[in-house]
């Protein structure tokens, strides 16, 4: 039988997000509701990104999904939810068009594929970054112009502050059927154009609790968590917001490292405790806060999600000596050249004065495997060109993706 050609197909891609003020804790696991708001920064895609490929057509017989080229179970509840609700979001839409010629989409099955330009194994919010390009892809080729908040975040919570570049916050909200539990943008990419960010790369293993189990373990045994969710978050939000809109770099840089300890307080307050920092994460928080204070001034920040990983926030004008404090402290491994990718930096020398301040001896090499030097971008994007498309016309991966 000959093939009919693909109603739609359509690519885009999406940024990770790196929270400043962290998620922790739903308050409804089905519709993945949080018991606090979240704020992050997005990170540009020219360094992190996904891109997906969605294709309808009425020659597909099941929905399908690969995932960095490997077919993967497309029942997964979390990816069914994402399903199950565009769907019900394009229905809505069509039903207030009567008459909609592309109605008939909505009984087509989809064949989706998904890459991650960086290694989903780096312990870096993939699924993030992952889940908001799916929403934003699927919205794409259905049609549904609504706020995708819902249909991202039933994948994955922080998800849903992929959606948007910049300064992103998701807003808890206050229905039971989370209505108002959206992303909303704070500040567009170019507002703070100085802001610089490094990952600080120290293990690509699989993280041995994930976010969502670790969370509920919080919710469930942790008394810092509800405190935290209801006496500091809200006056914290506020505070963030204040420092992003008046660029106030070191009260941004000081919440963000207060936000992180808390967060990870608040695992070490689990019952059996939830431990995501390793040496080298800790030697990392050590350097930041000598380098800061060697200088009399907040200039580094670091921030560290549900592993060992380090994010660190600062300006442009710092990025050169604080690399060099990591090549000192840190000796890269085998991979001296590949030590740094991303952006630019410049070889900059480390003085002896900051050397004696930092008073770390070197570790032995490879603590810290590598940097990904970037800075604050954009939201999602759709991909006109057709050669993007990681699926051919018949709805199979192309050979390369
Ligand atoms: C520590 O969004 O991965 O990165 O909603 O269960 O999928 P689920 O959790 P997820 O949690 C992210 C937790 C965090 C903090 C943050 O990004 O805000």
């Amino acid at each position: 039988m000959a093939s009919e050609q693909p109603l739609a197909a359509v690519t885009c891609t999406a940024p990770v997000n790196i929270a400043v003020i962290k998620y922790w804790g739903k308050r409804d696991e089905e519709l993945v509701l949080p018991i606090n708001s979240s704020l992050s920064v997005t990170l540009h895609q020219d360094q992190l990104k996904t891109t997906t490929t969605a294709v309808i057509s009425k020659d597909f017989t099941e929905d399908r999904i690969w995932l960095n080229s490997r077919e993967e179970d497309v029942g997964q509840p979390r990816l069914q939810a994402c399903l199950r609700e565009i769907r019900r979001l394009a229905r809505k839409r069509r039903n207030a068009w009567d008459g909609d010629p592309l109605s008939s989409s909505l009984s087509c099955k989809v064949h989706v594929a998904s890459v991650n330009n960086f290694p989903t194994a780096a312990g870096l919010a993939s699924s993030a970054a992952g889940y908001a390009c799916l929403a934003y892809t699927l919205a794409r080729v259905y049609g549904v112009e609504s706020d995708l908040s819902e249909v991202a975040r039933r994948g994955s919570g922080s998800a849903c502050r992929s959606l948007y570049g910049g300064f992103v916050e998701w807003q808890m909200g206050e229905q039971t059927d989370g209505k108002d539990s959206v992303a909303r943008q704070v500040a567009p990419e170019s507002h703070w154009p100085e802001l610089r960010v490094l990952i600080l790369v120290v293990s690509a293993e699989k993280k041995l609790t994930g976010s969502t189990v670790g969370m509920r373990a919080s919710v469930e045994t942790s008394p810092l968590l509800r405190f935290r969710a209801e006496a500091v978050v809200p006056a914290r939000m506020a505070e963030m917001t204040r420092c992003i809109r008046e660029r106030d770099f070191p009260g941004f840089a000081q919440l963000t490292m207060k936000d992180s300890n808390q967060f990870h307080a608040t695992c070490l307050d689990t019952f059996p405790p939830i431990s995501y920092l390793n040496a080298v994460s800790w030697r990392i928080i050590h350097l930041v806060h000598r380098f800061n204070a060697h200088h009399g001034d907040t200039k580094v920040a670091y921030t560290f999600d549900a592993g060992p990983n380090a994010v660190i926030f600062t300006l442009d004008d710092t990025v050169a000596e604080f690399v060099a404090a990591v090549r000192h402290s840190f000796p890269p491994g085998s991979n001296g050249d590949a030590f740094l990718k991303g952006l630019q930096v410049r070889p900059a020398p480390l003085s002896a004065e900051l050397q004696a301040a930092l008073a770390m001896e070197p570790t032995t090499p490879g603590g810290v495997k590598y940097i990904i030097a970037t800075q604050v971008g954009p939201g999602p994007q759709i991909l006109d060109d057709p050669s993007a498309h990681l699926l051919g016309p018949d709805g199979l991966p192309k050979p390369a993706a």
